[in-house]
Order: structure tokens, then C-alpha cells, then sequence
């Protein structure tokens, strides 16, 4: 099976051609099993990420054919083309900065639990968010995100222009957006709290939700049901004001 891998090496992409062998001849590799074969086969210093191997630790995603994918658990076909995620900026071959998103939320997380009663049990929809494997597929497409760099790719963006993910993005995300639903829908927040976490997700960018087409999710969480729709609605007429 012919694939294509994307490289990168001092700023310059390649594309290398790849000839999975297979394991049997009823082999439906995942991608990851590409890359971990072409690794010790032909190209020794690729550089990718990988973790648990088992959709847990998020790190592995790629995209494929320009679309996110978690690696280590979707498949892959003769002639797809492996490249690292658009949405954030390269570093070597399919390894892309993640820092920029975890340090947005710098000092926002800490639940403000003072008083609460902590028998309460948190609501269904509470559990379905921590689904989340931060694996930054939902980065995708996303508008919001794209502020942080002027509309386009963080690969065409000279380092000086670009958004320093060392001081944590600008302008939010999915994932971003659902850590902070996460914390509106946590029993343990105080009131106070739970406002916080919605003046943050409207300082993040949470207008460009308004009329987008929707984000999607790596592991099939409900973005827009559960974390996107309820944002929006909390936060009602408050919305317009964050350029
Ligand atoms: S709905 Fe909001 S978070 Fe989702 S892709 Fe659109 S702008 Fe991004
Ligand atoms: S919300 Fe979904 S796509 Fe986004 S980081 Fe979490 S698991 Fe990945
Ligand atoms: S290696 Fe952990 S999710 Fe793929």
C-alpha cells in the first residue's frame, strides 16, 4: 500500500512516498502502523507523536488528505497523504506546538468550589464532556481559532507574525470552549465561578460561533449540542463586543 508522507525539515515540506507492507493480506492499518513501519523501515528520523495507542492521550493526531485524524485508531487507505495538523504551527515532520491551547487556559481552570456540596452528583451531559482526549482534531475549520493566525495557515506565517503559543493563544477553540462548559456544568463551581468561565469563553471569541457552520469532534462528542448551543445561549446578548 502506497502512501504519502509529508516532511519537514528546517521550514522545507517534502512529500515521501511510502510502501506499507502489511502484516497479512487482510491488514487495514491504522495510520500510526504506517508511520511506526516507515520509521524503522525507511525513514529513521521521522519525527511524529504517538502515545497510549489506544484513543486515550490525543497526541498522535495528524491530518489526512487535510483532514484531522487520531492516528492511532483511524485507518488508512492506498494513496492517502499524511501531513502534520494545518491548524497549528509545524515543528519537525507530522509534530506540531500543542502548547499554545493547554496555556490559553493558564490560570482559568481552578474550580472554584468554596461551600459546595460535594454528594451533589454532576449531570449526564457533565460526563460526556470528559470524553475529551484533547487530541485538537476540533481544531479543524474552526474560525475562532484561525484568528490566532490572521486567517491562515500557521505553516505560511514567518515567526515574528505568528501568535507565540508560548504565551498561550489570543482567540479560543472547541476544545478550549469545552473545558470551560465543563466548569459551568461542574456542581463543585460556585456561581461565581461559573461566570467566570463564560466571561472567558466570550473574551476567547465565543461570537464567531455565531451562524458557523459548527465544529466537529475526534471522538464524536457533541460540540454544538453540548458545549456550543449552551454558550451561546448563556451568554445571549452579551455577544459582539470582543474585537
Ligand atoms: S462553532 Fe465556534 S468553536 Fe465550533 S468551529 Fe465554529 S467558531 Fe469554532
Ligand atoms: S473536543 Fe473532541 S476533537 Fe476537540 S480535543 Fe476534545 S476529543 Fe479532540
Ligand atoms: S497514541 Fe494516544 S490517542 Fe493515539
Amino acid at each position: 500500500m502506497k502512501v504519502e508522507i509529508v516532511t519537514r525539515r528546517r521550514g522545507k515540506e517534502a512529500v515521501v512516498e511510502y510502501d506499507y507492507q502489511p502484516r497479512d493480506e487482510d491488514e487495514k492499518p491504522m495510520i500510526l502502523d504506517v508511520l511506526l513501519q516507515a520509521q524503522v523501515e525507511e525513514i529513521p528520523d521521522l519525527a511524529f507523536r504517538y502515545g497510549c495507542r489506544a484513543r486515550n492521550c490525543g497526541v498522535c493526531t495528524v491530518d489526512v488528505n487535510g483532514r484531522p485524524r487520531v492516528a492511532c485508531r483511524a485507518r488508512i487507505n492506498e494513496g492517502d497523504r499524511v501531513s502534520p495538523m494545518a491548524t497549528l504551527p509545524p515543528l519537525a515532520d507530522l509534530v506540531v506546538r500543542r502548547d499554545g491551547v493547554a496555556r490559553q487556559m493558564r490560570g482559568r481552570l481552578a474550580s472554584a468550589a468554596q461551600g459546595n456540596d460535594l454528594n451533589v452528583e454532576a449531570p449526564e451531559d457533565y460526563h460526556a464532556l470528559t470524553a475529551c482526549i484533547e487530541c485538537y482534531a476540533c481544531l479543524h475549520e474552526c474560525p475562532m481559532h484561525a484568528r490566532n493566525f490572521h486567517g491562515k495557515a500557521p505553516a505560511d506565517i514567518s515567526t515574528g507574525d505568528q501568535a507565540d503559543p508560548a504565551e498561550g493563544y489570543r482567540w479560543g477553540n472547541p476544545f478550549s470552549l469545552l473545558k470551560l462548559q465543563r466548569i459551568r456544568i461542574d456542581p463543585l463551581t460556585s456561581d461565581t465561578g461559573k461566570e467566570a468561565a463564560l466571561d472567558h469563553s466570550i473574551e476567547l471569541g465565543l461570537d464567531a460561533c455565531v451562524g458557523c457552520k459548527g465544529c466537529k469532534c475526534g471522538v464524536g462528542i457533541n460540540l454544538m449540542g453540548k458545549v456550543v448551543q449552551p454558550m451561546l445561549e448563556a451568554a445571549g446578548d452579551r455577544l459582539g463586543n470582543t474585537n
